[in-house]
């Protein structure tokens, strides 16, 4: 098989102080942009849960809706989308989770997932894991299970990810940023 011509490390954009000073963002869009990325990436998380009963892939919005269509493509499911309030008609359950300064809410059609469904949550970046731990939350007050979480980065000085694996969840990233 054909070696692979590139890291996903070096694709994966950093602006610093971006949104505001102090930050360093990592921009995922030039992972996006690239289809040999994109099909590493779908390719990675299908020999992490390839053999997982896996129902439907859920997308935490936004970034995480282009990552989950292309997986629900590869898994050969269908998308839930994990909404910002206040967008989603019908009966819905919302969660609040910590963002840096106050809170925010993500919200769930009832629905989305039928009883006992096994759904992927695919997000672009994990960092102190509120957001993830909210997505898990919906799902399962909603009657679903959660098979496992997909995120390209992870940036491990937050601990989301190991906040997750300790709640039991499994949890795979490509790329882990630490101290930069
Ligand atoms: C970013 C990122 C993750 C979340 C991770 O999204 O895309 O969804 O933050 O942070 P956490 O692990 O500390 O909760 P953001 O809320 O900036 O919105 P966006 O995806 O719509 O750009
Ligand atoms: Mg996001």
């Amino acid at each position: 098989t054909k070696a692979k011509q590139f890291d996903l490390r070096d694709i994966v954009a950093s602006y610093p102080d971006f949104p505001k000073p102090g930050i360093l963002f990592r921009d995922i869009n030039p992972v996006f942009r690239r289809n040999d990325a994109l099909n590493y990436i779908i390719d990675e998380f299908y020999r992490a849960y390839g053999k997982a009963k896996v129902d439907a892939v859920a997308g935490i919005e936004s970034r995480g809706f282009v990552l989950a269509t292309a997986l629900a493509l590869k898994f050969g499911k269908g998308v839930v989308m994990i909404r910002k309030a206040g967008k989603l008609p019908g009966k819905t359950l919302k969660k609040s989770y910590d963002i840096e300064y106050g809170s925010a809410v993500m919200e769930l059609q009832q629905n989305a997932i039928s009883k006992g469904e096994s759904v992927l949550i695919a997000d672009d970046l994990i960092a102190t894991g509120g957001t993830a731990v909210a997505a898990a939350q919906l799902v399962e007050e909603i009657g679903g299970k959660v098979a496992g979480f997909a995120f390209i980065i992870e940036l491990s000085d937050l601990h989301g990810a190991d906040r997750l694996r300790k709640m039991g969840y499994k949890v795979q990233s490509l790329v882990t940023y630490h101290g930069e």
